[in-house]
């Protein structure tokens, strides 16, 4: 199969296309590379085509969906600090650029994966928080609100677009780690890491309670690639996430012991801009997605860390010794 994924020079869209390649197929990568790298590409090199462009540029998507028999969508404004300096591209390019690629996958009848995310669940979700928990409408004035928002008007189409026969599926991932993730976006596990390799204090904000569950981004390729080639999807949504749950403390506590890095871990005040927006615990109801594909996860965080140090030129601990 030829499969177009938008955003493949990302940090997920770059696992999927080794996955997919990896099992025999082809990929045509679309990517403006405003936050991805042709570099993460350098292992695909032999089963993909890439070209430099934009999902806001509908006649070049058109062309693309129509060369491919599935598409994965993933392209998207990622990272807290870049949404918060940038809220109404980050709200034009996931709306229109996802109302693009959904236009032209339903048009051709080309069967279309919408990347959506676990944003879309709100502020203060259901825990475990399945599926049909998706609120009506955002609240609230923080431009760190444009992602979720935008998110969740993209969902919204695509099921829309689900519920008249087109072959759409959204998948909402939840927190994804490993190699080739960006720190500067906000997440936090490549932070620890660089400034662990950098042998500087891993710094906390707050206190660093809050919960979250991670999956290894190699994982979640393997998850999405299934779900995308699946011939049928009975349903119009799913989760996609981990089981292995952390408070963001404890994280910080395990990347200086897997990494043997003589730093502290320290709490400071978070950053205004996180725009006041945080959700304390959050974790998925995987059932669907267990009904769908194996979703037991083969990595653990500590197989994300050390790829993600690996990454950064580190030497772990055990490596050292
Ligand atoms: N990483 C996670 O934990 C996570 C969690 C939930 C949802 N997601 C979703 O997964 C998808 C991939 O995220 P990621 O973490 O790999 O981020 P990423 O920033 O590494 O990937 C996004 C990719 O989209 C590209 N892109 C951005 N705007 C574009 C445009 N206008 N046209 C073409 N390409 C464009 C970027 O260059 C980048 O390669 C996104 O849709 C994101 O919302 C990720």
């Amino acid at each position: 199969m030829r499969i177009l994924v938008t955003g493949g020079a990302g940090f997920l869209g770059s696992h999927l296309v080794d996955r997919l390649i990896g099992e025999g197929h082809r990929a045509l990568v679309l990517d403006d590379l405003s936050t991805g790298r042709i570099a993460h590409l350098a292992g695909a090199w032999r089963g993909m085509a890439f070209r430099r462009g934009s999902v806001l540029d509908p006649a070049l998507v058109t062309t693309l969906v129509g060369a491919c028999d599935r598409v994965v969508h993933l392209a998207s404004p990622v990272g807290v600090e870049r949404i918060v300096a940038r809220p109404e591209e980050t709200e034009r390019v996931i709306a229109g650029g996802g109302r693009a690629v959904l236009a032209a996958a339903t048009a051709l009848g080309v069967p279309c994966v919408v990347v959506s995310s676990s944003e879309v669940y709100g502020f203060a979700p259901r825990t475990p928080v399945a599926e049909e928990d998706v609120p009506r409408r955002i609240v609230g004035a923080s431009p760190r609100l444009s992602y979720p928002r935008a998110k969740l008007a993209l969902d919204r189409a695509a099921r829309a677009a689900a519920a008249t026969g087109a072959r759409v599926l959204v998948v909402r991932p939840f927190n994804l780690v490993g190699a080739r993730q960006d720190g500067e976006g906000g997440a936090v596990l490549p932070r620890f890491c660089a400034r662990a390799r950098a042998g500087l204090p891993l710094e906390v904000h707050g206190d660093g309670a809050q919960r979250r569950v991670f999956l290894d981004v190699r994982d979640a390729a393997r998850m999405l690639a299934d779900l995308a080639l699946r011939e049928a999807w009975p349903v119009d949504a799913v989760n996609l996430g981990g089981t292995e749950e952390w408070t963001v403390a404890a994280l910080a506590h395990r990347v200086v012991d897997r990494l043997g890095a003589p730093v502290t871990v320290r709490h400071v005040a978070p950053p205004p801009t996180r725009g006041g927006v945080e959700v304390e615990r959050r974790v998925p109801d995987l059932s669907r997605l267990r009904a769908l594909v194996d979703a037991r996860p083969r990595r653990t965080v500590d197989d994300a860390i050390l790829a993600l140090a690996h990454d950064l030129g580190a030497a772990p601990a055990e490596r050292v010794a």
